[in-house]
Order: C-alpha cells, then sequence, then structure tokens
C-alpha cells in the first residue's frame, strides 16, 4: 500500500453506508483525513434493491473511528439541493473544511429503454448525475470561497466509456458524469481545484449482490455481455479497495497536476 498524508484534511464522502464508499472512508482515515459520511434521507422507489441503511452509515463511522480519525455522519440524498447545501455547511462548522469531494454515491438496475418508465429514468440520473453536480456545486463554492485549493473525484463506470445494453439511463448518466468532470475541471482551474473521475469494471459490492438476488444472474450475464465487459485480467469483477487506492491518488499532491481525467479501473475491459 502506497502511503499518503492527508492529516489536517477532510473528505466528504457520497453513498458511505457501505460498498466503495465505506472503502474510500477507511482508506482515507487510515492515511491520516477526518471524513463526512453522508447517504441515505429518501427513499428510491424504482431501485431493485434495497440501499443502505443509517446503521451502515453508523458501521463506516465506528470503522473510521477506530482507525484514529473523526467522523460526522449525515443523512443526504444527493438529489435534494437543500440536503446537500446544509451538509456542506454542517460539515464546515463541524470541521473547519473541506478538502476532497469524493462523489460515490449511485445506483443501478437492469431494464431496457424502450421499457423503462420515466420514475426510473429520473430518479437514476439524478442519483448518478444530478447528485454529483449539486455536491460539487455547493463543495466547489466552499473551496472557492476558502481561496484554496481541492480535489473532487467522481466514480463515473465503464458505463460511462462504452454503452450499456440493459442499463442505458446508467450508461447516459455515467457519461454525462465524465462530461460533469471535464468541465468543472475547466471552471474551478483557476481555484487550483483539480476534478477527476473513476470508471471501475464491476465491483464486488452490495449493488452487485442486490441486482444479483432480485433481478437474477441472467440479467447481469445480459448487460455484461452485450457490453463486451469481460475483463482482460482474470478477475471479472475488482474490489472496493482498487478502486478506493485510485481515489487516493487522485486525492493526493502526486496527481496535483492531473485534471480532467477519467481513470479507467476495470481490468483492462475498455482497451478492448
Ligand atoms: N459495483 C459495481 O459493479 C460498480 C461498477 C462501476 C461503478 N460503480 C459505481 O460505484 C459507486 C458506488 O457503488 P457501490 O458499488 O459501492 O454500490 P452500493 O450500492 O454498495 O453503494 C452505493 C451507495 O450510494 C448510496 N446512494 C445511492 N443513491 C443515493 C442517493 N440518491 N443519495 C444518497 N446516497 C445514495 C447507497 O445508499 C449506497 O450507500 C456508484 O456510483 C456506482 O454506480 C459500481
Amino acid at each position: 500500500m502506497v502511503n499518503y498524508d492527508f492529516d489536517g484534511q477532510v473528505a466528504f464522502i457520497t453513498g458511505a453506508g457501505r460498498g466503495q464508499g465505506r472503502s474510500h472512508a477507511q482508506y482515507y482515515a487510515k492515511h491520516g483525513a477526518d471524513v463526512v459520511l453522508t447517504g441515505g434521507g429518501r427513499n428510491i422507489e424504482t431501485s431493485q434493491y434495497p440501499l443502505a441503511s443509517s446503521a451502515d452509515l453508523q458501521e463506516t463511522a465506528r470503522l473510521v473511528e477506530q482507525a484514529g480519525c473523526r467522523a460526522l455522519t449525515l443523512r443526504v440524498d444527493v438529489r435534494d439541493e437543500a440536503a446537500v447545501k446544509a451538509a456542506v455547511a454542517d460539515a464546515v462548522a463541524e470541521f473547519g473544511r473541506i478538502d476532497i469531494l469524493a462523489n460515490n454515491a449511485g445506483i443501478w438496475n437492469v431494464v431496457d429503454l424502450v421499457e423503462m418508465p420515466e420514475q426510473q429514468w429520473d430518479e437514476l440520473v439524478d442519483s448518478d448525475l444530478k447528485g454529483a453536480w449539486l455536491c460539487a456545486k455547493h463543495v466547489g463554492q466552499h473551496f472557492i470561497d476558502r481561496g484554496n485549493d481541492g480535489k473532487i473525484i467522481s466514480t463515473a463506470s465503464t458505463a460511462g466509456l462504452v454503452g450499456s445494453k440493459g442499463s442505458g439511463h446508467y450508461a447516459a448518466a455515467k457519461h454525462g458524469l465524465i462530461g460533469l468532470t471535464k468541465s468543472l475541471a475547466l471552471e474551478l482551474a483557476p481555484h487550483r481545484v483539480t476534478v477527476n473521475a473513476v470508471a471501475p469494471t464491476g465491483v464486488t459490492t452490495p449493488m452487485i449482490d442486490g441486482i444479483l438476488e432480485t433481478m437474477g444472474e441472467e440479467a447481469l450475464a445480459s448487460v455484461s455481455d452485450a457490453s463486451g465487459s469481460m475483463n482482460v485480467l482474470d478477475e471479472q469483477l475488482i474490489e472496493p479497495r482498487d478502486v478506493s487506492e485510485a481515489y487516493m491518488w487522485l486525492s493526493s499532491d502526486a496527481a496535483r497536476y492531473v485534471t480532467g481525467t477519467v481513470l479507467p479501473v476495470d481490468a483492462g475491459m475498455t482497451a478492448k
């Protein structure tokens, strides 16, 4: 494991209750950062699996505190601008600053575009794209007001780089997230804020488990095959820590001149 030094820094993480968000929180804490853990807040009716609970968020906080860092937990649905704005204010009131925004929250579901109800499109695109913009808007304003640098990292997906048969709203949202990343990088460069995205292939988290449970292996296999999403390296699923490592590097001074980029963490999937 590479050693990073985030002592005295504060990372604001969305969707921090479990999966990759929890892993990122543990990594930031391991490298010395205090963390703001956000998640939940409102029901997503069209989700095909249950989202993280308050207990999940508390468990992430326990793990961070075990690593010797401070954690503030806040129930925030990233689709809700008033809640996002209040959370940023609460975080700054508690810790005095935010240095890193980890836009990790998101949902995934499987349905063909011609059959998709409007609500299912809206709830996913709002969670996976609009939410990242709202967090970047309010944390970005904090960076500007503070007159200092900052880091924004968002989790796109390989579905942000290639089409996804059976999950087109997800591909549209994740492609959009990459457009958002590049545009924010241009707008925030004068404030020395870097903005990047990571694009993971399938990751072993409750998201994949949840789809497998409710939709069955066939749904998952059809999305993977149609997207040509067989990884080049052996593993068909990577682990949350693989994505956390990319987050750590992009959050560190080692990546100070890296902005507006998308880093695939995809076991070679999109190299084909
Ligand atoms: N698991 C994969 O195969 C995979 C692959 C590529 C990208 N991703 C992306 O990685 C990110 C993390 O997902 P994960 O794999 O850890 O899954 P996960 O379901 O375990 O975690 C996602 C978290 O986001 C939260 N969330 C969802 N919608 C929200 C909303 N509107 N407001 C606030 N919180 C919300 C959930 O409650 C949960 O805590 C997501 O953006 C996802 O799209 C996942």
